[in-house]
């Protein structure tokens, strides 16, 4: 048995048997199953759901305290034309498409040559793809077919409204959009202090032309995303830069071979970057590394160079993690200087000056967006805690508790003699203050896998010794190692073990 896990773990590749788990234990699965599935749309389950929201609650505990004068709003997922017109989404939002002509799939071009040049052609246009696709003969990765003339497509999901449908109107591709409509409106809402966050957890929607990688690139995802506006004269000022100046962040820099711890202090004072620019940079650092318990070693922020930047952006690092599963690093979030390219943008279509009064002159404020990509994220956290020994006859997840679905699973080692009413009092007192399951089927040992298989940290047990010194045992997760916890200190010991003072559950 353990021979038989111990070969399928090196047989299956980690991409696959992470889907596996996940459609099995409700962590994610395609959407519209029943339906043959929707390409690029995942549905999450009942445990999947769990581990987002925690995930959530600790983007919002972290980042909406960057600052004192940060709040969360919820605009529409919906947004007018000409939102995209001023934001340039409709002219920029591209992405080059090419068809083979054999089998008439769509790829990205950019993505098929990167991979068979084994460098980034992004940002490029489309006559220099289809240019570089003759030069090196570059043919369909899955049927060796010839491959059309690359085509430029907007990704953006447009939807008809009214009786008529005449009424055309965007699903957003960024919730960032959400914000700059609202700006003014929550100035003076927000008693017109500066610098000013607005963040919205929401969805945006994206016509992806390949949608692939389980979670990475879908249709319809959930963002995270901080937009922080500022006065531009104090974009070297950071008002708790003491906080951060020593702290080393690990940047892999435009034309550099490999990421290098510098400190905050260094990136300003030697590599030129705009302290209220670094002092974030570090904010999404600790939030994916001391937050989420990811590991320093797989992270990076990485600069982009001018063509790999999004259209908006003057000064642009994404938050890297390396996921085994997929052989490479992926992009979770970025930094963005935005400027004053959407404001302004807004200012020109809308015909409403977006320009405040501040401290004694007038301006458009800049944009700092910090955002994230939340299903990315949850992926990540998912792969880099998935762990397997031949010690262990199931898989496990070593979630931090704050991120795992549940603290602590309850049991009761039998089902008669009042054992279960003692393991029900347990169950009850946690329920209180943490996400418990309570589970009485099944041998011990499949109640543990069950637990493993979803990342609960601690499982506690009720059994004849309980009703004899009303104490119980509590096992924990990656170690398998269990202690006796009298009932009465319960609470205490979980409050220990949960270490939950970060998230508010
Ligand atoms: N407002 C800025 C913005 O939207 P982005 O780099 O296009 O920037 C931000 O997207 C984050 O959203 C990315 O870092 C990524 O984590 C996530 N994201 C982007 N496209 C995605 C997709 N198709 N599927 C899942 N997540 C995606």
């Amino acid at each position: 048995m353990v021979e038989t896990k111990e070969k399928k773990a090196k047989e299956i590749p980690l991409e696959e048997t992470l889907n596996e788990l996940a459609k099995r234990r409700g962590f994610f699965y395609m959407s519209n199953e029943i339906y043959g599935g929707l390409t690029g749309f995942y549905d999450y389950g009942s445990v999947g759901t769990l581990i987002k929201r925690n995930i959530e609650s600790l983007w919002r505990k972290h980042f909406l305290s960057i600052g004192e004068n940060s709040f969360e709003i919820e605009p529409t997922d919906v947004m007018a034309e000409n939102v995209f017109v001023a934001s340039g989404h409709i002219k920029n939002f591209i992405d080059p498409s090419v068809r083979c002509k054999k089998e008439g799939i769509y790829y990205r071009a950019d993505h098929i040559i990167g991979n068979v040049l084994k460098k980034s052609v992004e940002g490029k246009s489309a006559e220099e793809l289809s240019k570089l696709i003759k030069e090196h003969k570059i043919r369909c990765p899955k049927c060796g077919g010839e491959l059309a003339d690359v085509k430029v497509l907007n990704m953006m999901l447009p939807i008809k409204l009214g009786a008529e449908g005449d009424t055309i109107a965007y699903l957003r591709p960024e919730t960032a959009q959400g914000v700059y409509v609202n700006f003014l409106r929550q100035f003076n809402i927000q008693r017109g202090r500066m610098p000013m966050g607005l963040a919205i957890v929401g969805k945006a929607f994206r016509n992806e032309i390949s949608p692939r990688q389980l979670l990475i690139r879908q249709r319809e995802f959930t963002q995270a995303e901080l937009q922080i506006f500022f006065d531009p004269e104090k974009i070297n000022e950071a008002e708790r830069w003491d906080e951060v100046s020593k702290y080393h962040l690990k940047v892999l820099f435009v034309g550099e071979g490999e990421a290098k711890k510098k400190t905050c202090e260094e990136l300003v004072s030697k590599d030129g970057l705009p302290k209220f620019y670094v002092y974030h940079m570090a904010k999404m650092q600790q939030f994916f590394i001391e937050v989420l318990g990811l590991p320093e070693e797989k992270f990076r922020l990485r600069e982009l160079d001018q063509d790999e930047k999004a259209f908006y952006n003057k000064i642009h690092f994404d938050v890297e993690i390396y996921l085994e599963s997929l052989h490479e690093y992926k992009e979770l979030g970025g930094v963005h200087y935005r400027t004053d390219h959407d404001l302004k943008g807004h200012q020109d279509v809308s015909k409403k000056s977006q320009e405040i009064f501040y401290e004694g002159k007038r301006f458009i404020p800049h944009i700092l967006e910090l955002s994230t990509g939340i299903d990315r994220t949850f992926y990540a956290c998912m792969e880099l805690s998935y762990r397997h020994t031949s010690e262990r006859e199931w898989e496990w997840f070593a979630f931090p508790p704050k991120v795992a679905p549940f603290q602590f699973a309850v049991y009761p080692l039998v089902g008669k003699d009042n054992v279960p009413e003692a393991a029900e009092r347990v169950y009850r007192e946690l329920k209180a203050n943490y996400a418990v399951v309570y589970d009485d089927s099944g041998s011990i040992g499949r109640r543990y896998a069950r637990a493993d298989e979803i990342g609960i940290p601690y499982s506690i047990t009720a059994d004849y010794d309980t009703l004899k010194d009303d104490s119980v045992t509590v096992r924990n997760r990656d170690t398998m190692k269990q202690i006796r916890v009298k009932i009465k200190d319960i609470g205490k010991e979980a409050a220990k073990l949960a270490g939950l003072d970060s998230l508010s559950q």
